[in-house]
């Protein structure tokens, strides 16, 4: 089949994907310096840094059969669900002119994730990579060495984070003036040993819908009067973030990682209107991590766009946290309910050739 590309180039797209199945399984992640406000194009209003998850993934596997009545069928946990269908249709007319012969197939895909839905963690980063993944390799070698580079870039489309997805450890997204592009996100390995196999204990203190969504909470920020400052605000932190993960100064770290999540929550209850994601508990367990750590554990939380409470941790200090949590925390969560997580290494590609 010749199709056109973006820049009027025709390229070759062989007839033989109709027997293939595409599988890829991609992380989440949870991020230090926070994207909260996005321009058009999903470009993000200042830089971001996360640490790739491990325990929390998406595993996806895309099929393309001659076209039928349905141009997409998506089963999530072995159940068809439509609901989900308009966002995939929403990242494939995002992709571009390059992707649009997409329809001319039938798009069978089929998801599962390891975290319960009802966990309250968000999906959308581990979702929408692994679909990239699925989609790049249509077109793409998963050998080429600008492969994981353009499934960021295809990722960001999806959803913003999930292009954070991508790289083991660490990843960078957002022109910080250095290493960082606003298309895509890239490995970071700048950081101590410190950091190598850092946890994430997500405490679920409610799992309901939440009351207002991320990309709603993004479109907020835009006539926000404090939004430029946490802009800069993100950059500097960013800044300071890159110098401390040189160290193990786990102090220094904590105060950043703080109040990036705090920030983030600040400008959503100074948006118009203004909203709080935070629930009495979420503010419950804050409490109890800094009491905790002035006596010299070394635990910080951070938090997403949500109530849940991300706690942040090196290895070393795991026995002693998860006796702090089961103790002191437990009290606070929806069913007495957190999921373990830590740095993990990346997608992994199951597709069957
Ligand atoms: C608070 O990536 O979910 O988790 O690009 O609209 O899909 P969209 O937004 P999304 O926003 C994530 C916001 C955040 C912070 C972060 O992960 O950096």
């Amino acid at each position: 089949m010749l199709m056109t590309n973006l820049q009027g180039q025709s390229m070759s797209i062989s007839t033989d994907i109709l027997d293939k199945k595409f599988k890829w399984s991609s992380p989440s992640n949870i991020a230090l310096i926070k994207y909260w406000g996005k321009k058009e194009n999903q470009i993000p209003q200042n830089p971001s840094l996360s640490i790739t998850l491990s325990k929390s993934y998406t595993t996806t596997s895309l099929e393309l059969t001659s076209k039928n009545e349905n141009w997409i069928n998506f089963k999530f946990e072995g159940m068809k669900k439509d609901d989900f269908i308009p966002k995939i249709e929403k990242f494939i007319s995002r992709l571009g002119s390059e992707w649009s012969f997409l329809h001319d197939y039938s798009l069978n895909i089929e998801s599962t994730n390891t975290f319960p839905h009802s966990s309250g963690m968000a999906s959308s980063a581990s979702a929408m990579s692994a679909l990239a993944l699925c989609f790049l390799e249509i077109k793409k070698s998963y050998h080429d060495q600008d492969f994981f580079i353009k499934a960021s870039e295809m990722s960001r489309l999806g959803s913003g984070s999930a292009c954070r997805s991508l790289y083991k450890g660490m990843s960078l997204w957002g022109d910080d003036g250095e290493e960082g592009s606003d298309l895509y996100g890239v490995e970071f390995s700048q950081f101590n040993s410190f950091y190598e196999g850092f946890q994430d204990t997500v405490l679920i203190i409610s799992s309901d819908k939440k009351s207002v969504s991320s990309s709603l909470g993004h479109s907020l920020l835009d006539n926000n009067i404090y939004a430029h400052s946490r802009y800069q605000h993100a950059r500097e932190n960013l800044g300071k973030l890159k110098s401390i993960l040189k160290t193990d100064d786990f102090h220094s770290f904590a105060e950043v990682v703080e109040q990036e999540a705090m920030a983030i929550h600040a400008t959503m209850m100074t948006s118009n209107p203004s909203y709080v994601l935070m629930k009495p508990h979420t503010l419950n367990v804050i409490e109890k991590v800094k009491s905790v750590r002035a006596k010299g554990l070394q635990l910080c939380f951070t938090l997403d766009a949500g109530p849940n409470v991300h706690l942040l941790y090196p290895r070393r200090a795991k026995e002693d946290v998860i006796g702090f949590i089961k103790e002191n925390l437990l009290q606070f969560c929806e069913e007495e309910k957190y999921i373990e997580d830590e740095m993990g290494s990346g997608p992994v590609r199951l597709s069957e050739l």
